[in-house]
């Protein structure tokens, strides 16, 4: 099953500045990890659904071969479970070994080679929300770096095991890591979603300078009422969320599958009472 990664338009508004490195002037689309497949690290019992090389090699395909890049499908995003518990000896993260064995750097070359993007997952904070090691601040240029040497298109930071003024600091400091690398790399905000989602906690000014895309609610999970949950936040706040969307800096109401973003988008009398 392919689960995309879809960044509905609430509306292009004008004016405002946007993350100047010429990234996702229109939504970015593609693939993301999470949604269906988790944490499931078991490759011994379930070869085919773990967080491994394999996984990405085979979405990257049905994306390149069965017409998705076509229609703008391009971004295959790794997200959480892909480290190492541990960092490697210059402080770096790595792939697990055995999930990996080829490195980022490898995966990101199979899917440049199909004219597609690879996107990665970090959390500023001691971990991810599923553990791993996370990027804490004198950890930020690092791991830019590393993502950057490895031909990553794109980094998702998550906001888990940090708080508020950890925050703060971090996301800007990751967009002005990034841009050091000299490597155009999209840049994803869980931000928002940590701080409620809405002003005056949540900047969208601010957001819309320093990162492409944010995450401004709660996960989707594997359900319909999940999908219709998230359409209504975005309904109910429409007011304050569609200013902040424009050429290089989206809302995401998180990755949401074909079928439900075919429902979403195009339809209103689809979608069930
Ligand atoms: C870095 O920022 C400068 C100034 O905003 C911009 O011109 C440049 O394209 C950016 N580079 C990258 C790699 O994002
Ligand atoms: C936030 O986290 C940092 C790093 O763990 C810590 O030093 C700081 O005291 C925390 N601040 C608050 C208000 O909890
Ligand atoms: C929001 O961020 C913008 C841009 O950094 C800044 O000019 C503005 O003062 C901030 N607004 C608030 C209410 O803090």
């Amino acid at each position: 099953m392919i689960l995309a990664v879809v960044v509905c338009v609430l509306a292009f508004s004008k004016a405002a500045v946007a993350l100047d490195n010429g990234l996702m002037r229109t939504p970015p689309m593609g693939w993301l990890a999470w949604e269906r497949f988790r944490c499931d690290i078991d490759c011994d019992n379930d070869p085919k659904n773990c967080i491994s090389e394999n996984l990405f090699r085979d979405m990257a395909d049905r994306l390149a071969e069965d017409g998705w890049k076509e229609l703008g499908y391009v971004y295959v995003n790794i997200d959480d479970c892909w480290s190492s518990m541990d960092r490697d000896n210059n402080g770096r993260l790595q792939p697990d070994p055995k999930r990996f064995p080829g490195g980022i750097a490898n995966l990101a070359r199979y899917l440049h080679d199909r004219g597609l993007k690879l996107g990665i997952y970090g959390d500023l904070g001691t971990h991810t929300c599923g553990g791993y090691p996370g990027t804490t601040l004198d950890k930020i240029q690092t791991d830019a770096q590393t993502f950057a040497d490895w031909g990553v298109d794109m980094l998702k930071l998550d906001g888990c095991y940090s708080n508020a003024s950890y925050q703060e600091q971090g996301y800007p400091l990751m967009t002005k890591a990034l841009n050091a690398t000299g490597r155009p790399i999209g840049y994803s905000c869980s931000w928002p979603a940590y701080q409620g989602g809405l002003p005056p906690k949540v900047n969208y000014t601010l957001l819309g300078e320093i990162c492409n895309l944010w995450r401004n609610y709660g996960d989707i999970q594997d359900s319909w009422d999940s999908v219709l949950n998230i359409i209504d936040w975005f309904f109910d706040n429409q007011d304050v969320l569609q200013p902040a969307a424009g050429p290089g800096r989206w809302n995401d109401p998180d990755m949401v599958s074909q079928e439900h973003f075919t429902l979403m988008c195009e339809s209103d009398s689809i979608i069930p009472d």
